[in-house]
């Protein structure tokens, strides 16, 4: 054999990523920056024409990739997603859970069904996803996870309770399997907590509260979020915080109830809503949008 062929034989496989929510925003930031890397990518959002075109952007950038349209609260399709995972590439490195919605509305102008849907898809389908991957990646003995948590896990704001509550639960989730996971040195689980992301979220959300929501400031971008997502890859880390006032906030939040208390509903009404009038609907919640959404709002 020569010195060239010798080195062939002995390259390492790429990594296989795991992404769901790779439709839009963070998660589909996340794609591309896995795909410029080279990373052996599957997809899952439940839009199957959106998914599509995220994964021709990822081919594009020199990924295999295999998309599998997924509704994450839906136990056994999020075990067939990860199945189809492993068959195609023969094991799982990491997952980045990353899908989520969102409704706006005072808590009791919240229909049911939207309210319940947000909370199945955070929890339940955080649930799912973390279980599925976990046992491949105990089975293997290694293994990342990445949670979305939020900054909206570790304080509170009006007009969004069923995210709110949806984060809160992800947060604790993602602490606990951290500690589950001590006893293996090759696995991780890493929840990364942004506060406001430029992203479709706030757009295609359900919307009961009169005017569309944006993201109050300071705001960064999908692809900075994207970034520490990676980083967390190389380099698992049980918490990451992304956004400078997050710690702030917390703060403000656990010392000083009353004043925050006072302040949050105004400022959320300034900042955290915009001037846009919309009728009440149940934007992506229910069912998806079915076109791509951007990386950015
Ligand atoms: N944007 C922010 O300010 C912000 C701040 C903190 C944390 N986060 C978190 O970051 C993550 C990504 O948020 P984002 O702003 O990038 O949201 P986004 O742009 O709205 O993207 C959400 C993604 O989730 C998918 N999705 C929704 N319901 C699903 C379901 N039942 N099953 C499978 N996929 C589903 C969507 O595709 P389909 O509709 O096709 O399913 C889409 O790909 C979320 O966990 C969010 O909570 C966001």
């Amino acid at each position: 054999m020569t010195a060239s062929q010798d080195t062939l034989s002995t390259v390492e496989p790429a990594p296989v990523v795991l992404v769901t929510g790779a439709s839009s925003g963070i998660g589909r930031a996340t794609a591309h920056r896995l795909a410029d890397r080279g990373t052996r990518l599957v997809l899952a959002a439940r839009s199957r024409p959106a998914l599509e075109v995220v994964a021709e952007e990822c081919r594009q950038r020199g990924a295999d990739v295999l998309l599998v349209p997924t509704d994450v609260s839906d136990e056994a399709a999020v075990k067939a997603l990860v199945q189809a995972a492993v068959e195609r590439f023969g094991g799982l490195d990491a997952c980045v859970h990353a899908a989520a919605v969102v409704a706006y509305g005072r808590f009791e102008d919240v229909p049911t069904a939207v309210f319940d849907q947000v909370i199945r898809t955070g929890v339940l389908g955080t649930a799912n996803v973390s279980r599925s991957a976990l046992q491949v990646f105990r089975s293997q003995r290694s293994g990342t996870l990445v949670i979305m948590g939020s900054l909206l896990g570790k304080i509170s704001t009006p007009y969004m309770s069923s995210y709110v509550a949806t984060k809160a639960a992800v947060e604790s989730l993602g602490r606990v399997l951290t500690i589950e996971q001590r006893d293996l040195d090759n696995v991780h689980v890493c929840v990364v907590s942004p506060g406001s992301v430029a992203t479709p979220v706030f757009r295609q959300a359900a919307n009961y509260v009169g005017r569309y929501g944006r993201p109050p400031p300071p705001v960064v971008s999908a692809e900075r979020v994207a970034v520490k997502i990676v980083e967390r890859l190389d380099h698992p880390r049980s918490r990451t915080s992304v956004g400078i006032a997050n710690p702030l906030m917390i703060f403000g939040f656990r010392a000083l109830p009353g004043v925050f208390d006072l302040l949050v509903g105004p400022l959320m009404r300034v900042a955290g809503l915009s001037r846009t009038r919309v009728d009440p609907h149940a934007g992506n919640v229910l069912t998806p949008t079915h076109y791509a959404e951007p990386v950015r709002e």
